[in-house]
């Protein structure tokens, strides 16, 4: 008999000033998948989350259009529990941080820490929005780097260099929200002393934390911790800090508390307040786990644990962390349609499709995943529809036109019927690990046997002949029998196709060990389509409506490979050169040393098209050059620009000239 096991678990929660997207449907469908496989074991198995509803943003964005920040994370709440129960995820819980519940464990909380002496104050100097009256956020001011001159890079870090800074280090820094100047003011701040559980961390990470991410937190706890800054000044949308004078608790401290308020809300609702101390206080017979992106790992293996020991609470079995997603091997993008809402992509697919796609890229590393629709096509079509379902298909009919629609009361191959049962084993061990890609890879490899067997005993040729009746049935019978395993085994993962198969099938809900038993002796229904192929022509049309759901005057944020915009463009000095001199390069056999006239001016720039060009045929010939690019030392000399070129390489290179009557120096528009 195994024991029954008490679990609590938890995924990220998303922010209430927006809607959920696929990015999103990673952690929760990684969740979901752990959380369903723990309940068809047997275990008492809870799911809590909530949507994030302090801070900055949400105020902002309540602002923007016109409503109470209240009502906005009311609204936003909604629609994230419609998009959680669309895609099948099954929450015991979902609230928002912006309860009673919560604020009073995060003033309780709080007031632990600040008795147990955890908690320090210190004036600090901050950026001030003078025309908006607020004080900014490091993400909403912008500037120019200290570091590298990178324009436009948000407060905190640099998106270029990746220097690392506080807003007061920005050269010419702006206020994204009024576009004015930042001034600088002093403010009285509450600060966590994250270092006085130093030790206790050291101790703790290894054993509760991803291997993947042991190296990392071992790097910041080596060069020691600082001090958390956990107030805001008003105005802020979050709770108000006791027994100060309009301070209000930071949107992270609150956030993580969250997941407890969210269970306590629960236990309030099914009056079973004791589960509350017995999940929280203790961490006996009770175990809980955090599902996270690999971005937000600081808060959860670092601050919440400490905050939890420091108030006297238990500390996490264990932090799980997944990458993040890609579309086609890039970020998500607006302008490029791939930044697709969960709510577009349900009105065109199945969710079974996308859960099943997610899972079979899933295992318990940090990588990232890569949605990639060709890919996800395939997948869908060739293993869930040709393999898996077609097993129940291609038996179901025989089962009615020669057995009444009533399985027979033996199976042809015990051994074969046996090798699934056992293979069980070894899914589930996969499942527990998270190691869902895993999972998937044993449970195709048993459809393709199952597909084997029919495919051998060739139960279409064995009708033909009225005498082996009983024969055709006994085989199908097995058929449907390994459907079902199949099916159970990825319950976790395609639950609304499951729901499906156990009605065709005419069994009620199943658990992981109802696989064992075989279904003998029993009637089934008429086989009915359990899930459609996934069509390219939808997925076409999520990508469209996600592209046309771009405002075309929002800016999507920029990365290296977005477009740029104009006063970007205008950055690059673009001058016509004319080439005075041209010579090989020793030692490099792709470059040329160009000697460039820039009229009043000259250059001297190694370009790589030498494949291409004599050096002789070269000289007197005027071509366009980037004249501002930093130069750069080779081993032969600096490069002080670069001449334009097109083509694919080798012979393939092409000068671009100007027409005739430019002039050296010209500058190009
Ligand atoms: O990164 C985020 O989206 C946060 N809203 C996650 C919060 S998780 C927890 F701390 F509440
Ligand atoms: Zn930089």
């Amino acid at each position: 008999m195994t024991v029954r096991r008490n679990i609590l678990v938890t995924s990220a929660l998303p922010y209430a000033s927006g809607p959920l997207h696929l990015g999103h449907l990673v952690e929760y469908t990684q969740t979901d998948v752990w959380v369903r496989f723990q309940r068809m074991q047997g275990h008492n198995c809870t799911y809590v989350c909530a949507s994030d509803a302090h801070g900055t943003p949400t105020m902002l964005q309540a602002e923007k259009l016109g409503v109470p920040p209240e009502k906005l994370v009311a609204n936003v709440a909604t629609d994230h529990r419609t998009d959680f129960k669309n895609f099948g995820i099954s929450v015991d819980n979902y609230q928002t941080t912006h309860s009673s519940e919560n604020k009073k464990l995060t003033a309780q909380i709080y007031l632990q820490l600040k008795k147990n002496g955890h908690i320090k104050r210190r004036t600090i100097k901050q950026a001030y929005d003078d025309k908006k009256g607020l004080f900014l956020p490091d993400r909403y001011v912008r500037g120019e780097c200290p570091t590298c001159g990178a324009k436009d890079q948000y407060g905190d870090a640099c998106e270029h260099c990746s220097a690392t800074y506080t807003p007061m280090d920005l050269k010419n820094p702006v206020s994204v929200i009024s576009g004015t100047t930042p001034s600088v003011r002093e403010s009285e701040h509450l600060f966590f002393q994250l270092a006085d559980f130093q030790e206790e961390l050291r101790a703790w990470v290894p054993d509760h934390v991803d291997a993947s991410m042991v190296n990392k937190l071992n790097e910041w706890l080596e060069s020691g911790l600082k001090d958390w800054d956990i107030s805001r000044d008003a105005p802020y949308f979050g709770f108000e800090i006791p027994d100060e004078n309009e301070k209000y608790f930071y949107v992270w401290f609150d956030a993580t508390i969250g997941y407890m308020a969210s269970f306590l809300n629960l236990c309030n609702k099914s009056d079973k307040e004791a589960d509350f101390n017995k999940f929280w206080k203790k961490n006996k017979d009770t175990e809980l786990y955090h599902f996270i992106g690999k971005d937000i790992i600081y808060f959860h293996a670092l601050f919440w644990p400490s905050v939890l020991s420091g108030s006297g609470y238990r500390k996490p079995s264990s932090i799980f962390v997944h990458g993040f997603l890609t579309v086609d091997g890039q970020k998500m993008s607006k302008s490029r349609g791939t930044f697709i809402m969960a709510s577009t992509y349900y009105k065109h697919l199945d969710p079974d499709y996308l859960r099943y796609y997610l899972a079979a890229k899933l295992s318990s590393n940090i990588d990232d995943i890569d949605l990639n629709f060709d890919d996800f096509i395939a997948r869908v079509n060739s293993d869930l529809v040709g393999k898996l379902v077609n097993i129940g298909s291609r038996c179901s009919g025989f089962i009615h036109s020669l057995g009444n629609g009533k399985l027979s009361k033996t199976l042809p191959n015990e051994q074969l019927f046996n090798h699934f049962i056992t293979t069980g084993k070894s899914i589930a061990a996969d499942y527990e690990a998270r190691d869902y890609s895993k999972a998937i890879r044993q449970v195709m490899g048993l459809a393709d046997l199952a597909n084997q067997f029919i495919d051998e005993k060739k139960p279409w040729v064995m009708a033909k002949d009225g005498s082996q009746a009983e024969q055709v049935v006994s085989v199908c019978t097995l058929g449907i029998n390994l459907f079902r395993i199949l099916i159970i085994y990825l319950k976790p993962i395609t639950p609304a196709l499951a729901e499906r198969a156990e009605i065709f099938l005419k069994i009620d809900p199943a658990n992981w060990s109802d696989a064992n038993q075989p279904l003998l002796e029993h009637s089934i229904n008429k086989f009915k389509s359990l899930l459609e192929r996934a069509d390219p022509e939808k997925i076409q049309a999520m990508i469209e409506e996600t592209r046309s759901n771009t405002p075309e005057n929002e800016p999507t944020k920029k990365t290296q490979t977005d477009e740029i915009d104009i006063d970007q463009f205008s950055q690059v000095d673009l001058r016509v050169a004319e080439i005075l001199e041209a010579k090989v390069v020793d030692g490099a056999d792709k470059l040329l040393e160009l000697k460039l006239s820039l009229g009043k001016d000259q250059r001297t720039v190694f370009s790589g098209i030498r494949s291409a060009y004599k050096p002789e045929d070269l000289k007197g010939r005027l071509v366009l050059m980037v004249a501002n690019l930093k130069p750069r030392k080779m081993r032969f000399g600096t490069s002080e620009g670069m001449v334009l070129a097109g083509g694919s390489g080798g012979k393939e290179i092409y000068l671009l000239s100007p027409d005739s009557g430019a002039e050296p120096g010209m500058k190009v528009r």
